[in-house]
């Protein structure tokens, strides 16, 4: 089997952008399954599926057409990387990621990103449950107000202006869902590394990574 790094942790805490890097240093692929959530609530929301319908979603996931390439991610053939980062999407992804027959539905399909000569997959449940082997285990974090801050900074460039105190309370309750729902709740895997990224440069983070690979 290909070797994995797991990249766990809470919303905005940039695993996204490190993971990639991490990727692209060691020629590997990458996996973002919070995309493959995201991609169900959209395929959902289009569908007219309704986000409290667990059957109804399950199903959705489970004959989700999608497929990426590069930076592209298409859903039946359309391109959609713009549509699954839009807030609505997030909000109901977070939502049905709570829905076991949704997370089994998912499974299968990230287990088949496992490919050589390795993969970085990046996710909240990667080194707990999808990939409880992987050869290193890395869980980031970085405090609410430093999480909340960098993702405003990243809607500013994207020209969306956005208060503080409204991303904080959004991000507070995302991490709410995300540990306190009974399937895969957010928890670093007990032989983990946590890396807190609070006070580092996202080219710190990834070189920490990097050496922990190395060791
Ligand atoms: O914007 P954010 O970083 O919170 O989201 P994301 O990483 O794109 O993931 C979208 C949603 O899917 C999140 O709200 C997570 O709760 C959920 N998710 C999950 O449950 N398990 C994963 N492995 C990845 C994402």
């Amino acid at each position: 089997l290909a070797a994995v790094i797991t990249i766990d942790g809470p919303t905005a805490s940039g695993k996204g952008t490190v993971a990639h890097r991490v990727a692209k240093a060691l020629g590997w692929d990458v996996l973002d399954s919070g995309a493959l959530y995201r991609l169900t609530a959209l395929a959902a929301i289009n569908q007219g599926v309704a986000a409290d319908d667990e059957a109804g979603v399950a199903r959705v996931a489970e004959t989700l057409d999608v497929r990426f390439d590069g930076p592209h991610v298409y859903l039946e053939g359309a391109d959609v990387g713009h549509d699954i980062r839009r807030e609505e999407v997030g909000n109901f992804a977070s939502r049905v990621a709570a829905f076991p027959g949704v997370r089994q539905a998912l499974l299968e399909r990230q287990r088949a990103f496992r490919v050589p000569p390795g993969l970085v997959a990046d996710g909240r449940d990667m080194g707990t449950v999808v990939f409880p082997d992987a050869s290193l285990k890395v869980f980031l974090v970085a405090d609410v107000v430093a999480r909340a801050e960098r993702r405003r900074k990243q809607l500013i460039e994207k020209g969306i202006s956005a208060n503080l105190d409204d991303l904080l309370r959004d991000m507070r309750e995302r991490d709410a869902r995300d540990t306190e729902r009974a399937t895969a709740p957010l928890a670093p895997a007990a032989d983990a590394h946590v890396l807190d990224s609070s006070d580092l440069t996202i080219a710190e983070t990834v070189q920490a990574i990097l050496d922990f690979w190395q060791q």
